[in-house]
């Protein structure tokens, strides 16, 4: 297997910082113009759209919340899985219909499937009434692109990731409580199923101070909650020898004083004593991790490329919660990986019976063209595999309701971000744990940490009420 060599990416040392001044002059040409924005994917594509939406409301461009009301459509999609890139080209047929009517509305195609080789040639093939395709790597160009944009199929992706750049507080945030803070682009690991690292190019840091600047001025506006975010957060600093590790990222976050700390993802493979420690030490670290095991055989984890054993998996997981107190873990599971056999699911279950997650976000193995794991053979029907996820699911839901069970008439800290959409008459929040939980409140306490007394325990959320 050809993995990539860790000393490498840690020699290139770069000054591979630009700063962007966003701050354009609003352009007429923009005034009461709409736009209508459609995430794909994982948190890292939400973070991008409250970037997109933030260059384009500088440019003077509104939000509207339906594609009808729209005079510029973007779509922000995601790459891995099979199902994502049939959702996107469902919804770009509706786009099509509506520009026979509407001639001067424009299709922005982004996100991880403007990388694809496969998806540019589909789309100058068969989906020509696009306007703009716009890779990951020069989001922070779209006005140009749209102020320069040519008639017909403009494609702008860039195979190389070039540089760090910064926008400053120019984000569109969705929230005003919990914020989203990239603190690396990219991924190094190769896992061999996976096409992230060839839609979102090599590991490239923040620097700390940028990240630590972030934090504050965040905080100054009276956020709450920071999610550090990256594909692989324990690299964090390995690509330059002058910045610090995740573990001492971790700290000075901490030390910023904001109320809460959250981070994704962490791989088990490079998840330092250091780490657990930090995350031990500062109670504003919230004891929450999601530690994706993928598979529990060591012959399908070797076949992945994910560097660990089914053993050092174990080690970690109980590691991490003896340190830490209280702490919830959750993970991924793939299943049917090519010819994974019955033997090789069945170690899988055995990890969920010894860890007993606090949840799983669990899926069908998807063959992404240009990665090793679609060149393997594999014999394993889908209606096995699918019998497999079932079985799987069921355990993980036994335990997800097991663990929630634990909740019942504690009284838990929650912050409230948002309505039940369920019940009107009730927030919604998360523990520190990332527990969902519905509470019974008062409305003016949105945006609040309060103490929730949990009254009822489901498998996916809890029930609770404020206790004053
Ligand atoms: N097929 C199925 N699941 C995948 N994931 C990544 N690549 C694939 C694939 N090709 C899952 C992994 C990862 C999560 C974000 O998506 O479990 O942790
Ligand atoms: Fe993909 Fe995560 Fe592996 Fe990187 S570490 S290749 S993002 S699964």
């Amino acid at each position: 297997m050809n993995l990539p060599d860790m000393n490498e990416a840690k020699k290139r040392h770069r000054e591979n910082v630009e700063y962007i001044y966003t701050d354009v002059v609003k352009n007429n040409k923009y005034k009461d113009k709409k736009y209508f924005i459609k995430t794909y994917g994982c948190q890292m594509n939400v973070h991008d759209s409250e970037e997109i939406s933030g260059l384009l409301e500088n440019l003077g461009y509104t939000r509207v919340e339906s594609e009808l009301d729209a005079d510029l459509i973007i779509l922000n999609t995601c790459a891995i899985r099979e199902n994502a890139h049939d959702k996107v080209f469902g919804f770009l047929g509706r786009c099509k219909h509506l520009k026979k009517d509407k001639k001067d509305i424009k299709i922005v195609l982004c996100g991880c499937m403007a990388q694809e080789k496969s998806v540019v040639d589909e789309i100058l093939s068969k989906h020509k009434y696009i306007d703009l395709v716009l890779g990951t790597h020069n989001i922070h160009e779209l006005p140009n692109y749209l102020t320069n944009l040519q008639d017909g199929l403009n494609i702008e992706v860039k195979s190389n990731e070039g540089n760090v750049y910064e926008i400053g507080e120019n984000y569109h945030r969705d929230s005003k409580y919990t914020a989203w803070i990239n603190i690396m682009y990219g991924c190094d690991k190769f896992c061999t199923y996976c096409i992230v690292p060839y839609t979102r190019g090599k590991e490239r840091s923040r620097r700390s101070k940028d990240i630590i600047k972030e934090v504050m001025c965040l905080k100054e506006k009276g956020y709450k909650e920071v999610t550090l975010l990256g594909q692989n957060v324990n690299a964090y600093g390995t690509d330059n020898e002058e910045e610090m590790s995740f573990a001492e990222l971790l700290e000075n976050v901490a030390k910023t004083g904001i109320e809460r700390i959250r981070f994704v993802t962490s791989h088990p493979w490079n998840f330092t004593d250091d780490m657990i420690d930090t995350i031990a030490k500062y109670d504003n670290i919230m004891p929450y991790i999601h530690l994706p095991l993928q598979s529990g055989s060591d012959r399908i984890l070797k076949l992945m490329g994910r560097r660990y054993t089914q053993e050092e998996y174990i080690k970690l997981y109980k590691k991490i919660k003896e340190k830490v107190k209280n702490a919830a873990i959750t993970t991924d599971i793939i299943v049917g990986f090519p010819n994974e056999s019955d033997e090789d699911f069945n170690e899988t279950l055995k990890v969920v019976e010894e860890c007993q997650y606090d949840g799983a976000f669990t899926f069908i193995y998807s063959p992404r063209e240009g990665t090793p794991a679609a060149k393997m053979s594999d014999s394993t029907p889908l209606s096995v595999k699918e019998e497999r996820l079932q079985r799987l699911n069921e355990v993980v839901n036994k335990y997800s309701n097991m663990n929630n069970q634990k909740y019942l008439d504690k009284t838990v800290k929650v912050l409230l971000v948002g309505e039940s959409e369920k019940d009107s008459n009730k927030l919604y929040g998360y523990t520190e744990t990332m527990k969902l939980v519905n509470v019974e409140c008062d409305k003016k306490l949105i945006g609040q940490i309060v103490d929730v007394k949990i009254a009822e325990a489901k498998s996916f959320s809890l029930d609770g009420y404020h206790e004053k």
